[in-house]
């Protein structure tokens, strides 16, 4: 028996199993609102929130849902679980959408706060979108649209916007920061350069020197362990994503 017809038996046999019911309608009509609803009852996160987001907004860069996107953030959340740092106040350097904050408040690791800066301001509205439940619980995310370039990484007052619109000023001082796009930055030593001795850094590149907008790739774990010292290195590796290896960097500066 086909798998469409064994769905549609089941179906008829069990009327009232809405999961059997959206299992068919998924499957044999095509039906991503079914689809849906058996994600949300299996989970219902704020990622699969960004599912339903990637369906319905075309603006959305998919890529950031990649299984190599995802697996890479998986991997900072894992060794993070290990590590079981209090990662206090973070300046997420480059963040995107933000999924990485909304993937650290979900698995409920240590953190007080996390500011999302990116010079791309069309990521804004999508960060905040994803991170709603943080953005709601009192600022506990909120991105705003800067080069990281301009930060002061010692201390830095930087404009947000209330969903009104109206501007308001925030000052903070990180006690991490995270930057898993340094394969994206211009001028990365620069950029290090300004991160003062002392902070957690959580880093990833990678060697995927064809990829858009790759400016900063390194060929091998050591090149991006010689551009970025620590003090303290609590850990450095590689994971393997078939098409590229990535690299990760976690120490005191
Ligand atoms: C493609 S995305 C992130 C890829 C990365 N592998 C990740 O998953 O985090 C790269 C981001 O870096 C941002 N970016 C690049 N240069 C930047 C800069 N100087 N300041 C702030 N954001 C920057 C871009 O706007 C973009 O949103």
């Amino acid at each position: 028996m086909e798998t469409h017809e064994l769905l549609d038996r089941l179906a008829l046999l069990y009327p009232d199993n809405d999961l059997l019911r959206d299992l068919r309608r998924a499957f044999v009509d095509d039906d991503r609102n079914s689809l849906h609803r058996i994600i949300r009852s299996i989970n219902d996160t704020e990622l699969t929130n960004s599912i339903r987001l990637l369906d319905n907004d075309m603006s959305f860069v998919t890529d950031s849902l990649s299984r190599g996107q995802i697996k890479s953030k998986m991997w900072i959340i894992n060794e993070l679980k290990k590590l079981n740092l209090d990662l206090g106040t973070v300046f997420l350097c480059a963040g995107w959408y933000g999924i990485l904050a909304t993937l650290i408040f979900e698995n409920n690791l240590k953190v007080n706060k996390i500011r999302s800066f990116d010079i791309d301001k069309s990521v804004l509205d999508i960060a905040e979108r994803f991170n709603k439940k943080w953005v709601q619980d009192d600022w506990k995310f909120k991105p705003a649209t800067y080069d990281i370039h301009k930060i002061d990484y010692t201390g830095f007052a930087y404009d947000v916007s209330r969903s009104n619109g109206e501007i308001v000023e925030l000052y903070d001082s990180p006690d991490t920061v995270i930057n898993t796009s340094c394969e994206h930055i211009f001028d990365f030593d620069e950029w290090y350069l300004k991160i003062p001795k002392g902070k957690l850094l959580i880093l990833q590149s990678n060697d995927f020197f064809e990829g858009t907008g790759h400016v900063n790739c390194c060929e091998v774990l050591e090149d991006f362990e010689e551009q970025t010292p620590f003090e303290d290195t609590l850990y450095s590796g590689t994971l393997d994503l078939k098409m590229y290896t990535r690299f990760m960097r976690i120490g005191y500066k």
